[in-house]
């Protein structure tokens, strides 16, 4: 296990934390790696019946490290690679086809992937402070993991393109009326809390909770929108859009 993505078992509950709280917990390829291990192993492993995402420091996680995008750029946006052997794709897949229980344990910022990745969580635990973006628009991307689809089955179409094109952040007030979080603690709670959530969610049949999954969500249909999001947020990874936002992150 890498030791930006921290993983303890208590009881029957897997967490796994991303720990890289000084880069905001920005994901890179490593950190995508070692969570679809920990994913894959977990959904193999009949002891562990629910999986808490939780994240060190004050923010859950600034997304995709931008650093990490532009070193591997080419190969990401390659159309010879195959998008299923890419890191981020085989964390995304993991996500979309886990059957157990998805615990989240959110604080603080959310950006970008770190947004996106609760909309495949069952059950979300958001301290008071969270503040939830989504700048694919503004760095000249697109939604990925599944959003295009998840987000405006959840809050609407108006509301879900409203929060994507006009830079707006959503509050733990907003995110709680709009369904996206279950409910709201006091920061630094956040963990004892999804922690309680996990232990009754772990204590549910494994088939109840797999059948119910496999009935409330469509990790096909689900899938097939990931793969056709990836194949568009390739090609605008190279645009002049998108490799003048990078370039300006770099240079702050
Ligand atoms: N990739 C790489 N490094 C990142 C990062 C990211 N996505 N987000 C934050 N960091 C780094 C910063 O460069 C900084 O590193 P430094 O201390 O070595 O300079 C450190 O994390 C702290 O970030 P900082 O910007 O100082 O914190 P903040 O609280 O003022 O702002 C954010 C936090 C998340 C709002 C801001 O960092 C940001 O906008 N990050 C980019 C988010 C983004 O566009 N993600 C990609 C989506 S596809």
């Amino acid at each position: 296990m890498n030791d930006e993505i921290i993983s303890e078992i208590n009881g029957n509950v897997l967490s796994l934390t991303l720990n890289r709280p000084e880069k905001k917990n920005a994901l890179t390829r490593a950190m995508y790696t070692a969570l679809t291990e920990a994913l894959e192993k977990a959904g193999s492993d009949d002891a562990i019946r629910c999986v808490i995402i939780g994240a060190a420091g004050t923010d859950f996680c600034a997304g995709n490290d931008i650093g990490d995008f532009v070193q591997g750029v080419a190969e990401f946006a390659s159309p010879d690679v195959d998008i299923e052997t890419l890191p981020v794709f085989r964390f995304l897949k993991a996500l979309t086809f886990f059957q157990k229980p998805l615990v989240c344990a959110l604080q603080g910022q959310a950006v970008g992937v770190g947004v996106t990745l609760l909309l495949h969580c069952d059950l979300v635990v958001a301290a008071k402070d969270i503040s939830l973006s989504l700048p694919f628009l503004k760095l000249g991307l697109i939604p990925e993991a599944g959003s295009t689809l998840l987000l405006p089955q959840r809050l609407g179409y108006s509301r879900a393109f409203g929060w994507m094109a006009l830079g707006e952040k959503i509050n733990s007030a907003e995110a709680l009326r709009l369904g996206l979080v279950n409910n709201v603690v006091e920061p630094g709670t956040q963990g004892g809390a999804a922690q309680e959530m996990a232990t009754i969610a772990a204590g549910l049949s494994p088939s109840s909770v797999r059948y119910t999954k496999g009935l409330m969500r469509d990790a096909e249909s689900l899938w097939a929108v990931v793969c056709e999001e990836g194949r568009i947020f390739r090609q605008q990874l190279t645009s002049p859009e998108a490799q003048a936002a990078f370039a300006a992150f770099m240079k702050r």
